[in-house]
């Protein structure tokens, strides 16, 4: 099967560059591959905003700009973030263009959150819903291009690759079990985040690092991995099932963090105390932690308006009530769990990866943007400015020898046996707790090289296991998951100075 662009994901990466490419090219078809429900991505769990400078308040680029490279702590590409966040203007309006709907003040304007490191309040956001309202916007948008095929529950496996080139890639039907060979000039991987590595995460199921393990194996770069962000408040809540986050615009909000005595414990760490970037304050709750034995900290809201706070603040409002916490009177337990990756695969300023016709855009790529901690709210806008890019690049320039007579085999089909889903659950289970355990907000030479022992005899058990097995999603996202980690514990121990997010004692 051909397609004329291949994207893989279809979070806010893939999805903007798929409606840009799809109205220039009105006679090229355009296939999205997504492993889940189109909807289901990082994208759709966004909360606080996006971070965009407003001409109209006092305000300007040059603020943006430096709170981004102090976030990042001298690991910045400074001219990626100059180029990013002069762009952040024309990106969003062509989002609202979209028909993405954002908060307005009593003005008429564009209301504006502040998060951590932030000096400004420069967050765009709807409620605490932005990532749902963008994801329903531009879905809908892509849904309703002709030349756009969105094929769900389709999990990309492999890309199609050889000597540094890109075909395209194979692909699960999920629901079939047939393994397509999904030839294509351009692919890109748009795949999100991988918190799923992690025991603890805000990440929802599908963030399994799989576009960066693919590009791995296909032999191209990948960076900074070492630079795992942990966003400070994430609920406590023992019975979950899964990890809700408690926005950081809360705290930019008014809300202050306190130990269970009553502390503000961040007045001790910095500054900027609650405000202070996402690294100092997830290190800071970590140390309190240590010291004083409990499970986690507290968010105090009481003194903040109840109605104002549930205007802007509806569904952490709505979570906390069914949980029995009333923020007019009670603090909200919280504790610093896994949420985004600063690393991932190496793209320069036009999402290009080490490997001919293939780029990357969003959370799997690493761009220069962050350097060794993001700054909160620069993520959806980085996925807007790079596809926006890749899209510019690609409409100038023509594929390097495309597929055209590449010798391009299927997959060999193993119909042997079926995996036990019981080793896939359990194994999943034991690397979640290592990472969460051995490769966390500070890690420890000894420890790291007792996860990469123990990650390595899972790989090797694994593609032991594939030699023998059919295949199946589970049994790739595990696959992925491994090399994730091995990539994360490689980088940290080859990482010898402490930066930003990163803490080696
Ligand atoms: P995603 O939106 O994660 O999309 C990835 C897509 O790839 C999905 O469709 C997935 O199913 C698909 N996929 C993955 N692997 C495969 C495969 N093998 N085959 C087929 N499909 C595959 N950032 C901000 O800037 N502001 C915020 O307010 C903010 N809040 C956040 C709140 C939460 C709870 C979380 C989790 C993240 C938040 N972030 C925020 C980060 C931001 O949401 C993400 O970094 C961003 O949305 C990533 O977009 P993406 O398009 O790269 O990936
Ligand atoms: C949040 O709302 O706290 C998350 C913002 C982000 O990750 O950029």
């Amino acid at each position: 099967m051909h397609t004329d662009y291949l994207i893989i994901g279809s979070g806010i990466a893939g999805l903007t560059f798929a409606i840009k490419i799809s109205a220039f090219f009105p006679d090229k078809i355009i296939t999205i591959v997504t492993k889940s429900t189109a909807e289901e991505t990082n994208t759709k769990y966004a909360q606080g905003g996006i971070a965009v400078v407003q001409n109209r308040t006092e305000d300007h680029f040059k603020k943006h700009i430096e709170d981004t490279l102090i976030c990042g702590d001298g690991l910045c590409n400074v001219e990626v973030v100059e180029m990013v966040i002069k762009q952040g203007p024309k990106r969003l309006q062509e989002l609202i263009d979209w028909g993405a709907k954002f908060d307005m003040n009593a003005k008429g304007h564009l209301d504006l959150g502040r998060e951590g490191g932030h000096s400004k309040n420069r967050v765009v956001h709807h409620k605490d819903q932005t990532g749902f309202e963008i994801e329903r916007a531009i879905l809908a948008q892509a849904n309703s291009r002709n030349n756009i095929q969105i094929l769900d529950f389709h999990f990309a496996l492999e890309l199609i690759s050889e000597k540094k080139q890109c075909f395209g890639a194979y692909v699960l039907n999920e629901k079939t079990n047939e393994i397509l060979t999904l030839q294509s000039d351009i692919t890109l991987l748009a795949t999100g985040g991988i918190g799923q590595v992690y025991g603890h995460t805000t990440n929802p199921a599908v963030a399994t690092g799989d576009g960066i393990a693919m590009a791995k194996r296909a032999g191209a770069v990948v960076r900074d991995m070492e630079f795992i962000q942990f966003h400070p408040t994430a609920l406590y809540d023992k019975n979950a099932t899964s990890t809700f986050l408690i926005s950081e615009a809360v705290r930019g909000f008014g809300a202050y963090l306190r130990t269970k005595k009553g502390n503000r414990f961040m007045l001790d760490y910095d500054e900027r105390a609650d405000l202070a970037s996402r690294d100092i304050v997830s290190q800071s709750i970590e140390t309190e932690l240590k010291k004083s034995g409990e499970s986690c900290v507290y968010l105090d809201c009481t003194h903040l308006n109840p109605d104002d706070f549930i205007k802007h603040f509806p569904m952490i409002y709505r979570r906390c009530k069914d949980l029995g916490i009333a923020i007019e009177k009670d603090w909200i337990p919280v504790l610093p769990a896994q949420h985004y990756v600063c690393g991932g695969i190496a793209v320069d300023r036009n999402g290009k990866t080490t490997i001919d016709n293939l780029f990357a855009c969003g959370e799997s790529s690493r761009t220069g943007l962050h350097g060794a901690n993001r700054l909160a709210s620069n993520s959806l806008l980085e996925a807007l400015v790079y596809a926006h890019n890749i899209y510019e690049f690609l409409i100038k320039s023509i594929p390097k020898n495309g597929v055209n007579g590449a010798e391009i085999m299927d997959w060999k089909l193993n119909e042997d046996c079926k995996i036990n889903p019981q080793y896939i659950l359990k194994t999943k289970a034991a690397l979640q707790h290592l990472m969460q355990n051995k490769v966390g907000i500070v890690r420890h030479d000894k420890d790291l090289l007792v996860a990469k022992s123990k990650l390595q005899s899972w790989k090797n058990e694994v593609a032991a296991m594939q030699e023998q097995h059919q295949i199946n999603k589970d049994f790739y996202e595990l696959k992925n998951m491994i090399d994730t980690g091995i990539l994360i514990v490689d980088q940290s121990i080859a990482r010898t100075e402490n930066r930003g997010g990163f803490l080696k004692t």
